[in-house]
């Protein structure tokens, strides 16, 4: 990362640019714009999508990617993944300006050619869906923004983050993968969840609209309940409870409807038990008999038995 120090402009003197006009980089774009930066110049893989972004942007106009190189302070990269680095390779950078990307995933040093030519580099990832841009960009004030760079472009992203209404994440280098796979847990993992759910409910012949008008709220209550009670304070649910026959209810049902089925909810199943320990909702007695009946469906033999402390790794490492 560049180390060198000189002086970068104040964020409100920013010129600012996008190369790639998609759905990130159309939200961003209005979403600075809207907060008073000033966003002069855009370019994209087709030009017109590019005009259409710039002339919904007072004072920004269309251009080819290295005229946003050569007007612009900060440039950021919004192309997909895949192109980030072969798009930054393509062009001449210079000393007192900034690329950076917006992917969660892909390493800074994507960006090695501008750093090469004597530009600030980094990264600032929104932490939230872009799907459709307009949504998006309601949606952001409030989201965390992760920001990795050295000084002085790192103060000038946390400052730009705070602006837009959003949370400062900072992120130490080598940490992306990382980092990505875990924001899929509370992202993308929901709808193969939803998904599962979903299927259940088909096994009784309802439809996937009843499953979702039903489960939506539910979610919506889990989450709200996380956000006042904390991950596992705010747990619902039979392992919360310590109600060991609900889960052996649950596993005898789920066995019915296939191998898949059963061994999708041991696994989600082990997991809230090591969170409702450290709620100290269950003991570790009650713990090795959910542990249990989860692999069996029922209660065996002496209910207290002792099981061997790896069965308890099984509900971490499951
Ligand atoms: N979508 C999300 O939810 C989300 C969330 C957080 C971060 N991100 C990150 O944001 C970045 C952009 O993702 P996105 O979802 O906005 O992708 P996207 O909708 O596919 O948009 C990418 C845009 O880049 C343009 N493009 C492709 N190759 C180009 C090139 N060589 N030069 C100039 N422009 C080029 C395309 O332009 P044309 O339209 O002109 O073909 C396309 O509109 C990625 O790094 C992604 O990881 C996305």
């Amino acid at each position: 990362m560049n180390t060198t120090s000189f002086c970068f402009p104040s964020i409100d003197q920013l010129h600012i640019g996008f190369i790639g006009a998609g759905r990130l980089g159309k939200a961003l774009a209005w979403s600075f714009s809207r907060a008073d930066f000033r966003v002069s110049a855009v370019a994209s893989a087709v030009p017109a999508d590019a005009l259409i972004l710039a002339e919904s942007i007072p004072g920004c106009v269309e251009a080819d990617a290295q005229t946003v190189v050569d007007t612009c302070d900060l440039v950021f990269v919004t192309t997909p993944d895949s192109a980030i680095a072969n798009t930054t390779a393509a062009l001449r950078w210079r000393p007192g300006m900034a690329a950076v990307h917006c992917s969660g995933v892909t390493e800074v040093s994507a960006l090695a050619k501008a750093e090469r030519d004597g530009a600030l580099v980094g990264g600032f990832h929104p932490m939230q869906t872009f799907g459709d841009p307009v949504a998006a960009m309601a949606s952001l004030p409030g989201s965390t923004i992760t920001v990795e760079a050295s000084e002085p472009l790192m103060a000038s992203l946390e400052a730009l983050t705070k602006r837009l209404g959003c949370r400062v994440n900072r992120l130490p280098p080598g940490m992306r993968g990382r980092y990505h796979a875990a924001a899929g847990y509370t992202s993308q993992f929901i709808n193969a969840l939803f998904g599962e759910a979903t299927e259940i409910w088909r096994s009784w012949g309802a439809t996937d609209e009843d499953a979702l008008k039903a489960l939506l709220p539910l979610a919506q209550g889990t989450l709200a309940s996380i956000a006042s009670a904390g991950i596992s304070g705010g747990m619902p649910g039979p392992v919360s409870r310590g109600d060991v026959s609900s889960v052996g209810k649950h596993v005898a049902a789920l066995s019915l409807l296939g191998e898949s089925t059963i061994s999708f909810y041991r696994q989600l199943c082990a997991s809230t038990v090591p969170l409702a320990l450290a709620h100290g909702a269950i003991d570790l007695a009650l713990a090795q008999r959910i542990l249990a009946v989860l692999q069996t469906g029922r209660e065996t033999g002496t209910q207290r038995e002792k099981l061997d402390p790896p069965t308890l790794i099984f509900a971490k490492s499951a």
